[in-house]
């Protein structure tokens, strides 16, 4: 796939310059009209690795490829012509080090038009942070529950209480020293979050942290109300959208069982009217 040229109103400067201006809105997408319907209202739209659980079935999100973010990063691409798009580094393409990260950020970036990488870890990726940023990659930083990490955190458990809240603010200031124009918390306390967001000169974007935060990010599905297998705390559905579907399609299957659709209107007749 060849590089997209596509233009987008924000870039990574115009993110950091909301913080203290107005709230930064943001939603997940993975396909081309989830990011049309969401472009105009979002000023960022996040291609999280997420899509291997809400599009893909898979159980958490270590499965996700490369090739699965370049698919659904150049979809999403074609959406937007106002919000940037920030796409998600899967597990595995960039903890080996700097190098390996820089490959993988700049294949993202040229086969999908995404403006910025995100990617999980504090302290520990500051040195890939810097390393991409000074080559010409926007890096946002992940920290607190960073789910590609559920197998040394014991789960999806909410992170910085108590004596986490230490190394929670370590990470805070290594991402932010280290060039991040933005990080996202996830499931951190709201007062931990709230101290963050005050101490830190570059946007915090919240799920499932506080109000306070710099911005906020959901995962459509989870706010539409398509994806139920569960619904973690700090989702607020906006629509339930995957019931309204499960009805229209039993009214579908029930009208093909008894011959109620195609109706007349749906059919063609055997001599051409003067429109099909
Ligand atoms: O993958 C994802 O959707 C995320 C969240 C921050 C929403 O990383």
């Amino acid at each position: 796939m060849s590089a997209t040229a596509r233009k987008t109103a924000l870039n990574a400067e115009d993110i950091r310059a909301l913080k203290g201006d107005r709230p930064i809105v943001s939603l997940t997408a993975y396909t081309t009209p989830m990011a049309r319907l969401m472009d105009e209202h979002c000023d960022f739209v996040l291609v999280g690795d997420s899509v291997g659980m809400v599009l893909h079935g898979l159980s958490s999100t270590l499965g996700v490829t490369m090739e699965m973010m370049v698919l659904h990063g150049a979809a999403v691409s074609r959406g937007l012509s106002h919000a940037m798009m920030v796409i998600d580094m899967p597990f595995g393409s960039y903890e080996e080090g700097p190098a390996q990260a820089f490959r993988n950020a700049a294949r993202l970036m040229a086969e999908t038009g995404a403006a910025a990488v995100k990617l999980e870890g504090g302290v520990e990726m500051a040195e890939t942070i810097r390393f991409l940023v000074k080559r010409g990659i926007p890096v946002m930083a992940h920290i607190g529950l960073t789910p590609q990490s559920i197998n040394t955190l014991g789960g999806y458990k909410v992170q910085g209480r108590a004596e986490g809240a230490a190394p929670l603010l370590a990470d805070a200031r290594a991402v932010e020293e280290a060039g991040a124009f933005a990080v996202v918390l996830e499931k951190v306390p709201a007062t931990l979050a709230d101290q963050v967001t005050a101490e830190l000169s570059i946007p915090t974007i919240g799920i499932g942290a506080s109000a306070g935060c710099d911005g906020q990010v959901l995962v459509v599905d989870d706010m539409l109300g398509f994806f139920t297998a569960f619904k973690p705390k700090f989702v607020k559905r906006y629509a339930e959208l995957g019931p309204a579907a499960e009805e229209a399609i039993a009214e579908y299957a029930a009208e093909v069982r008894a011959r109620a659709f195609p109706a007349p209107e749906h059919t063609f007749a055997d001599h051409a009217p003067k429109k099909d």
